[in-house]
């Protein structure tokens, strides 16, 4: 049988080699160095504004931002519901109590209108936390014009939407927090590692200094706060840069692959996760909904194309419906599973590793097809 075709892999651009061969030729084997400082250097410059801090995962950056923000215990936050647990989880870290908002249909993403509802219901919360879901941008100005209205933090988890942008600004920039992750399966990786955006100086040196053991700067050690060991090892940030020179490119070709399901997907029962107008996603995963009327599952496609040796995937299985939150409050329309609930009945992620010819593109598509009866 030939390889198994994924969902979404690492994909070296050929450039990260040099900056790691330099990070062993000076003995910076080391969560700080020249590469640390490079890649900090290019996200900053990709994202046009904001300070950013590498650190070792995506998880660590929202676990920073809720510091930053300064939740603690018992301090509700909201979240978006249609989401990998890693959004919500630094929350619990601190203590506090989530609140699930549902999506709206035109992105998949936090429902500005629910938000305002959420806030009606349950008052202020500490902080909210939006998704650019499989790297697409959400209203992003209106969540974020919602909150600052309302002295509310606002964190955007943009650990799907590297390369993103909603109305002209890159996903990451948005509100007073950006995470950004790159995750061996992200549309660039550094193998693990993530970054915070923060938009003042104060905001990313003290993301900086929690983030190594929280030091103070005196001779000794010394400590005023409880720190982490958090910082983006030099290695890996030599992967990063390397990964960074070919952003744009991934980028085309994650395009490329929506838009050949698209094409090939046209006669089929299914359609695309929508985005807003004024929204450019990166296609991180091209994901679909089975149309109501569909014979099959998508738990039943996942099967067919497995047998196959083809990855696909369920989509996120909202945070409402998730054991280990069933106390949460979720605020919806009406009283069901809404949008996400829906989403993830309906829904999957189609392979879309950039590594995938035009044959395999062409050969998943096919089995798709067969898989719903066209
Ligand atoms: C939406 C979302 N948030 C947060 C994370 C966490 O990022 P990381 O795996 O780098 O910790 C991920 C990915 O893994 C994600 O998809």
């Amino acid at each position: 049988m030939r390889d198994r075709i994924l969902l979404a892999s690492p994909h070296m651009s050929g450039g990260e080699m040099k900056y790691i061969q330099r990070a062993f030729d000076t003995n910076w084997i080391a969560p700080l160095g020249e590469n640390v400082n490079g890649f900090e250097n290019d996200l900053a410059a990709k994202l046009g504004e904001g300070e950013v801090v590498a650190l070792a995962s995506g998880t660590a950056a929202l676990h920073m931002a809720m510091i930053l923000a300064g939740v603690g215990r018992g301090d509700t936050v909201f979240c978006q519901d249609l989401t990998f647990a890693a959004s919500v989880n630094p929350a619990m870290y601190m203590g506090a109590r989530p609140v699930f908002i549902d999506s709206e249909r035109d992105s998949w993403n936090m429902d500005p209108a629910l938000l305002k509802e959420a806030i009606d219901k349950f008052g202020i919360p500490k902080a909210v936390i939006a998704v650019e879901l499989y790297g697409t941008p959400g209203r992003m100005d209106e969540l974020e014009a919602i909150c600052r209205e309302k002295g509310i933090v606002f964190i955007e988890d943009a650990a799907e939407a590297m390369g993103a942008s909603y109305k002209g600004r890159n996903c990451g920039t948005f509100g007073d927090f950006g995470a950004l992750s790159f995750n061996g399966n992200k549309i660039i990786t550094t193998s693990g590692g993530g970054a915070i955006v923060c938009h003042s100086k104060e905001d990313a040196s003290h993301a900086l200094k929690l983030a190594t053991q929280s030091r103070e700067a005196v001779p000794w050690y010394e400590h005023r706060e409880i720190g982490y060991n958090y910082r983006l090892s030099n290695i890996s940030a030599g992967i990063g840069r390397g990964q960074m020179e070919a952003l744009e490119e991934r980028i085309a070709q994650k395009r490329h692959i929506r838009e050949v399901y698209q094409r090939e997907l046209a006669c089929a029962p299914v359609s695309f996760q929508p985005c807003p107008q004024g929204g450019q996603a990166n296609h991180w995963l091209t994901s679909i909904l089975l149309e109501a009327d569909c014979a099959v599952t998508p738990g039943q496609v996942i099967e067919k194309l497995n047998q196959e040796n083809i990855e696909t995937r369920h989509i996120w299985k909202p945070m409402h419906l998730q054991p280990v939150f069933a106390d949460a409050p979720f605020v919806t329309y009406g009283d069901g599973d809404g949008v996400s609930g829906e989403v993830f009945d309906r829904g999957l992620c189609l392979p879309s590793d950039t590594k995938l010819t035009e044959e395999q593109l062409m050969e998943v598509a096919d089995c798709v097809k067969g898989a719903v009866g066209v």
